[in-house]
């Protein structure tokens, strides 16, 4: 079986499996292929604040509506026991999480490596955003989760909503008044919100002190990843896979879902090992931090929309960074033009650190040099190891002194150089 007829042989068992439900009614696919136990469930789990604070650090849960209804669970180590710092003013930085990840990933490598934890005790007040769809961001003023319109989001929203929602929130708070500006860090995904929502509303470069970039992705031409690169040509365009698989809640356990994805991915026994050894090149340097790889697994997948997914695959097909592309016809009501308009990342004036890595099999060397050539502020900061891959940023055993003990320093020489005026 090549893998053309494998993905029709899936297409027709859904045609089948929803003519038969269509009897009931409009077809739900949501319902119809949905495992109620698959939802990700916060109930006797313990969040983000509880594990800060069973490392003895102040911790907080807050929860901030968008402007588009959607309630996000966002974290806040407000400052060190260790200091006593709470009565001064300190500097607001947010941590904003990858695809398919969560506030946790900052904080899984403990007190003495984790980033939150080494800001808290540099003097900062520290937040960990959770995008939309993701386990401690599953609510809304009025969708439930279980409704498909809960789903029709991708990374484009969680850039202009969630984040602006995050920052405005931050600045909003006691320690926040008579500050104008945050310093950022995003992994991944968490750049290519700070890409998209920087260049849409570029009002907001004036809310950024400094932001660090980790695995930076727009751009995604020369990416390698051979699960991506042969996903994007049935997923990266509108057709009947992509309509299909789009605006669903995306998570290992939801069958639907899965079966879809797999059976694309993998028609062929040839292909197995791509799919297999997908999470595996993510560290394929070999130096990962083992000892956090229990919590890793605990808490993620975190969750997300297909959408994020079809509008990466959307990416490198199409070699641009653009908005998401809803197909000919719906283009010309949404944007005015049959393609969908690119980012014009020459308005991201804020200063940008862009953290990058040869091995990054996500993050290719040529798109993020692309894309900084076009950014006015941007400083490249190439990591020296040469296996430094996507998923190290988080959990090689030596990222405090690869890159948390640096960002930390830069952060440092910004609040001196701007707190003697
Ligand atoms: C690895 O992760 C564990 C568990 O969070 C942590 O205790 C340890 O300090 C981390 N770093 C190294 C270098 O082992
Ligand atoms: C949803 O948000 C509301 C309003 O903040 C809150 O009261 C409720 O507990 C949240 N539900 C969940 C499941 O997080
Ligand atoms: C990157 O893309 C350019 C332009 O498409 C191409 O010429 C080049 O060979 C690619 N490099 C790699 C390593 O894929």
């Amino acid at each position: 079986m090549n893998r053309f007829t494998g993905g029709f042989l899936v297409l027709a068992l859904l045609t089948v499996g929803a003519y038969s439900a269509a009897l009931d009614g409009p077809i739900n696919f949501f319902k119809l292929y949905d495992n109620p136990e698959a939802h990700v469930s916060l109930k006797g789990k313990e969040t983000t604040a509880d594990r800060t604070a069973s490392h003895g650090y102040p911790s907080e849960h807050h929860h901030i509506t968008t402007e588009d209804g959607y309630i996000l669970g966002v974290f806040r180590i407000p400052y060190s026991h260790k200091l006593q710092n709470q009565n001064e003013k300190r500097p607001i930085v947010l941590l904003q999480h990858g695809l398919t990840s969560c506030s946790d990933a900052w904080i899984l490598q403990g007190p003495n490596d984790g980033l939150p934890y080494m800001l808290a005790d540099a003097g900062y007040d520290v937040w960990m955003g959770n995008a939309r769809g993701t386990s401690y961001s599953r609510n809304h003023t009025t969708l439930s989760t279980e409704n498909p319109i809960f789903w029709q989001f991708s990374w484009h929203e969680i850039a202009i909503y969630d984040i602006t929602a995050i920052i405005d929130y931050a600045l909003r708070t006691e320690n926040g008044q008579g500050q104008d500006a945050i310093h950022y860090v995003g992994h991944s995904q968490g750049t290519t919100v700070y890409f998209a929502l920087m260049s849409t509303i570029p009002a907001y470069n004036y809310k950024i002190k400094t932001a660090h970039l980790f695995a930076p992705v727009a751009i995604m031409k020369n990416l390698s990843s051979p699960l991506v690169r042969y996903l994007g040509p049935y997923l990266g365009h509108r057709n009947a896979y992509s309509i299909l698989f789009g605006s669903q809640e995306f998570l290992p356990h939801n069958e639907f879902v899965m079966a879809l994805f797999f059976n694309i991915c993998q028609p062929d026994i040839m292909w197995r090992p791509v799919c297999e050894g997908a999470m595996k090149s993510l560290y394929s340097g070999g130096r990962v931090n083992m000892t956090a790889m229990p919590e890793a697994m605990a808490t993620h997948p975190a969750g997300c929309s297909t959408d994020q997914m079809l509008h990466y695959l959307q990416e490198q097909q199409s070699g641009y960074f653009r908005q998401y592309d809803h197909g000919t016809k719906k283009n010309l009501q949404v944007y005015g033009s049959e393609e969908p308009p690119e980012y014009p990342v020459e308005l991201i004036n804020s200063l940008a650190h862009l953290w990058y890595a040869d091995s990054d099999d996500l993050a290719a060397v040529e798109d993020v040099l692309q894309i900084a050539n076009r950014m006015p502020n941007a400083v490249l900061h190439h990591m020296e190891d040469p296996e430094w891959n996507h998923g190290d940023f988080a959990l090689n055993w030596e990222v405090r002194k690869y890159v948390n003990e640096p960002v930390i320093a830069i952060m440092e020489e910004y609040e001196i150089e701007y707190s003697r005026t």
